[in-house]
């Protein structure tokens, strides 16, 4: 178990090269299921979650090996199809395979992802889809059993726009019989990405990005070569790192027309900010206006992934700022440690009440998720003195080498263990 110590009050400084996203990889890793032909994923980032599932998918029979960062998956011995929770737990996303090997082998057992730090994260949109696309599903002792030997192309009508239902319900359409079509779809750029890989491979799959996908059945894939979508998450939060030190930063290697929700907002908060296809440039000059309001929807809207750390941001502002967070019940928990750090924050249910202050003073703080957690690092690089974040596992689930980058943009931060 490592911490990070932090000594506040340095203007970050440089360029910063993007990741790809771990919101793409892990669905994209799950409907390598789906192909039993050689598939090569590149710029496979460090990241804990892409680790675990690559794990889930040698336990079913895929070959899996990592060079530098590309990553060579084998489906053409993957045989098994159920996924124990000692393997699960360690990955809510796990979930996301279920699509994925009743594509493959109409048939899947996979323990129940449970809840999370942000919340309760059911399932059920996910398995209302699988049900219409025939699939019959008996949830029991903790598990999901699927027997999809009757499963067919649908119509599925999603009650809210799940990212993960979504490609769930994808992933199940590909090689089955018939059309599928997913209304009330989720219109994530990952969600984009997925549908671009899945045809790689051979799949016809259409609509991705708007409200209604369509995934017409075909007989089987082929292997592809793919690089998935840089991390639009990972972006806003290195901009807002730029923002809250004071600092210049150029964020390269992402695609910036993914989070213009974010960088819009910073650009009324006084940043000065530079739009390129492939890169976003910011310079903050210190201490900036409060937005007024931030409200977490599906995309296109303000992402919840960046909620804590522009909220981490309007504590330090000038003025206040009303946050609500719509997407999961429990995204506040960072509060208590930013408060900690002196930061005047109120939150009743899912709405958090901001009011800006000059500095926030550094303090030994607990992250209990990823995006929570890297927000505290966020308020330790602007905080005066020392900030020790405990339990950074969190933020490794989604972050590589994350003191690694800040330091070379001139944060003073490193790594020990507990
Ligand atoms: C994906 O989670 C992302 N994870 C999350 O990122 C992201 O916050 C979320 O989408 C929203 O954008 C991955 O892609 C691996 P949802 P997912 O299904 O698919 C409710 C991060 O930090 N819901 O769109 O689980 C749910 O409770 C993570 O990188 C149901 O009610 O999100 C939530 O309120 C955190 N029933 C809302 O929908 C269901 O069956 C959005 O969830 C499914 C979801």
């Amino acid at each position: 178990m490592d911490k990070f110590i932090i000594t506040g009050g340095e203007r970050l400084n440089g360029a910063v090269q993007v990741d790809s996203a771990k919101n793409a990889y892990l669905p994209i890793l799950a409907a390598t299921i789906l192909c039993d032909d050689k598939i090569v994923l590149k710029k496979c980032p460090d990241f804990v979650d892409i680790k675990n599932m690559s794990l889930i998918l040698e336990k079913l029979g895929l070959g899996v090996a990592k060079q530098e960062n590309i990553l060579y998956i084998d489906g053409s011995k993957a045989n098994k199809w159920f996924i124990p929770v000692e393997l699960a737990k360690e990955l809510r996303s796990s979930i996301f395979a279920l699509g994925a090997l009743l594509g493959r082998f109409r048939q899947a057992r996979v323990s129940y992802p449970g809840g999370c730090d942000i919340g309760l994260r059911p399932i059920d949109l996910h398995l209302k889809g699988l049900r219409d696309l025939g699939v019959k599903i008996v949830e029991s002792h903790g598990y999901i059993n699927c027997d999809g030997s009757n499963m067919k192309g649908g119509t599925v009508h999603l009650d809210s726009p799940s990212v993960g239902a979504t490609e769930n319900i994808m992933m199940a359409g590909v090689l089955a019989r018939g059309t599928t079509t997913i209304i009330n779809a989720a219109k994530e750029p990952e969600i984009v990405d997925l549908q671009n890989f899945i045809n790689a491979m051979g799949g016809k799959v259409s609509g991705a990005g708007t409200s209604v996908v369509t995934v017409e059945g075909v007989k089987n894939l082929h292997g592809c070569e793919w690089t998935p979508i840089p991390d639009r998450i990972i972006a806003g939060t290195y901009l807002i790192a730029g923002a809250i030190t004071g600092g210049e930063i150029m964020v390269e290697g992402c695609i910036p027309q993914h989070f213009s929700s974010l960088y819009n907002k910073l650009q009324k908060s006084g940043c000065k900010i530079k739009v390129f296809s492939d890169k976003i440039y910011l310079e903050s000059s210190g201490r900036l206006k409060a937005v007024s309001f931030i409200e977490t929807t599906p995309y296109p809207g303000f992402p919840t992934d960046l909620q804590a750390q522009m909220l981490t941001l309007q504590a330090v502002s000038r003025g206040s700022c009303i946050v609500q967070e719509n997407l999961f019940e429990t995204r506040f928990k960072f509060v208590p440690e930013l408060t900690k750090m002196g930061a005047n924050i109120k939150v009743n249910h899912q709405t958090a009440y901001v009011t800006g202050v000059k500095t926030l003073l550094g303090a030994e703080v607990y992250s209990s998720d990823l995006r929570g957690g890297v927000a505290l690092v966020l308020a330790g690089l602007c905080a005066q003195g020392y900030t020790t974040v405990h339990n950074i596992y969190h933020i490794e689930r989604g972050y590589a080498n994350i003191e690694q980058v800040l330091t070379k943009l001139g944060a003073k931060i490193k790594r020990e263990s507990e």
